[in-house]
């Protein structure tokens, strides 16, 4: 065992193998390859790695943990009527979560609420981002208990919203407003 030294960079195309794989390993939803190539090209697409340098056998610029994120347009999102959207601007944006993950070893130690933060601040950064917002699953806990403490808002909940192997399950949508909302 030894201490982990958790730094933050982008993600980069070297790092696809293991992105698709840890994705593979975490989430109950498959990912075209598409999605994994626009991450790591960064088209459309913005993205923290989390690597621990301390870890052993050649492993220290490996992804323990990533977030994905993409920006949309307020108006063509599902929660534009949840803004104080001025329709004067139409060019107001949101910062959408499509993934966050840690691999199990490096769990509760803080890296996700890390990762959050990081797509809060950038979202914080884009003068016309309303908010963050995301959706979970209704039976992933652990997430559910992450993006409560992380002070996001849970708005809805969307009967049906994923459909895996066959089973229909609903989905939680967290909502973080930035810039006044
Ligand atoms: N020391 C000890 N504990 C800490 C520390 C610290 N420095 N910092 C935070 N913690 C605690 C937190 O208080 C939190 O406790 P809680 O469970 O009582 O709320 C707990 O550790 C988890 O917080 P983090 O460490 O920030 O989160 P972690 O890095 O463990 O990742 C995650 C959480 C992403 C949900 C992880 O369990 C995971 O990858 N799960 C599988 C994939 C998944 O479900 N992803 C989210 C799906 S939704 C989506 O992708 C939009």
């Amino acid at each position: 065992s030894h201490r982990a030294s958790i730094c933050y960079r982008p993600i980069e195309p070297s790092d696809r193998e293991i992105l698709e794989q840890i994705h593979c390993d975490l989430f109950p939803i498959r990912y075209e390859s598409e999605f994994f190539q626009n991450v790591v090209n960064g088209q459309d697409i913005v993205s923290w790695a989390a690597v621990d340098r301390n870890r052993p056998n050649g492993q220290s610029d490996e992804l323990v943990g990533f977030v994905t994120a993409r920006i949309v347009l307020a108006k063509e999102s599902e929660i534009g009527d949840m803004l104080r959207y001025d329709p004067s601007k139409p060019d107001q944006t949101l910062v959408y979560i499509l993934t966050l993950g840690v691999v199990g070893v490096y769990r509760n130690l803080g890296i996700a609420s890390s990762l959050i933060q990081k797509v809060v601040k950038y979202a914080s950064s884009i003068l016309t981002c309303r908010a963050v917002y995301l959706h979970v699953i209704s039976y992933n806990d652990p997430a559910i208990r992450l993006y409560k403490k992380m002070s996001f808002q849970c708005v809805r909940r969307l009967q049906g919203f994923y459909l895996i192997d066959g089973q229909h399950h609903d989905s939680y949508l967290f909502v973080y407003y930035v810039n006044g909302g």
